[in-house]
């Protein structure tokens, strides 16, 4: 047990969790941006409904996707705070350059040298994020299937065709791009992975997947924009915005969620009655 406590406590046990921890969640933005590619069509009817597919999927996975998030949370907490305790302490221990310096053995990068500050960005970037489409606003949708469900595809697309918020998105993925680059080569270093051979192949693999999920992210952040300002997506976000359909979906939603618990309750009484009965056969036979 005690060695769990020194292997935690000490400098090299934090910065290999924070490079399985940092490792995780950059496989989630892998991830993430490629589900978000189904916003990418020219005919945004077919992303509304492909999107808004996809977003069902994901948030209908109940329990795991509560897990799912939980872990996300707890990745993010054990990460920044990580981040932030090793900065203190190397700041304390060896005045304000430390750390950086050490990272790439004394080898100093722009992306290093800003590693905390594009950090604390990213965070700040996140809580914008999920404050604007996971908690913003809740259109409903009817799919195919006659279904209501949330029209995440109107919530992402609206911040879009806000050139301000694209811009800002821009920018975010530069700094996500940057961190993830010297992010990805100093875990490897961190783990002990560092070879004459492999770092500099490992080097250019962090380069690649840092520019593709930055560049992914940002082509799908100018589409949109781009996309959502036409002439006719326009008049389908207006549509799909609309009060009177909102409304009429939220009474259609009211109506199905009324069926499902009336369903549910003639199954339980289906059953009760079933079990009743057997109850009632076996001591008519006794
Ligand atoms: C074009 C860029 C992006 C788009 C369009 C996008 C879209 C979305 C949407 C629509 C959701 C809400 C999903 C839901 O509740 O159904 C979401 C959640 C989330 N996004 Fe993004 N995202 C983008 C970039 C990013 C980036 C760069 C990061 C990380 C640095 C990120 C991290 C997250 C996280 C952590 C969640 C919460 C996941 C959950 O609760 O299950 N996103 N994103």
């Amino acid at each position: 047990m005690q060695w769990i406590i020194k292997y935690l406590t000490s400098s090299i046990g934090k910065k290999q969790i924070m490079g399985v921890s940092g490792a995780a969640l950059a496989l989630f933005i892998l991830g993430h941006m490629i589900g978000n590619l189904q916003l990418i069509n020219l005919d945004q009817s077919v992303a509304q409904a492909h999107y808004n597919a996809y977003t069902q999927l994901l948030t209908g996975m109940k329990p795991i996707i509560y897990f799912i998030e939980l872990g996300l949370v707890a990745l993010c907490i054990i990460h920044v705070g990580l981040a932030i305790r090793l900065k203190i302490e190397n700041r304390k221990a060896r005045g304000p350059e430390a750390y950086e310096v050490n990272a790439r053995k004394g080898h100093k990068t722009f992306a290093s040298f800003t590693m905390i500050w594009s950090g604390i960005f990213i965070l700040g970037f996140i809580i914008q994020h999920l404050m604007v489409l996971k908690f913003g606003v809740h259109y409903l949708y009817e799919n195919e299937k006659g279904e209501i469900i949330r029209d995440m595809w109107l919530t992402t697309i609206d911040m879009f065709a806000s050139p301000f918020w694209t811009a800002f998105y821009l920018v975010s993925m530069f700094v996500i791009g940057m961190h993830l680059f010297h992010a990805i080569s100093s875990a490897f270093q961190t783990l002990g992975i560092a070879h004459q051979k492999w770092t500099p192949i490992i080097d250019k693999l962090g380069i690649a997947y840092s520019l593709v999920v930055a560049l992914g992210f940002a082509f799908e952040a100018a589409f949109s924009c781009y996309i959502a300002n036409t002439d006719e997506v326009k008049v389908l976000r207006d549509a799909a915005r609309s009060e009177a359909y909102q409304q009429k979906l939220e009474v259609q939603k009211q109506k199905q969620l009324q069926e499902k618990e009336s369903k549910k309750t003639s199954a339980v009484e289906s059953s009760e009655e079933f079990q009743y009965s057997y109850v009632m056969n076996k001591e008519g036979a006794r």
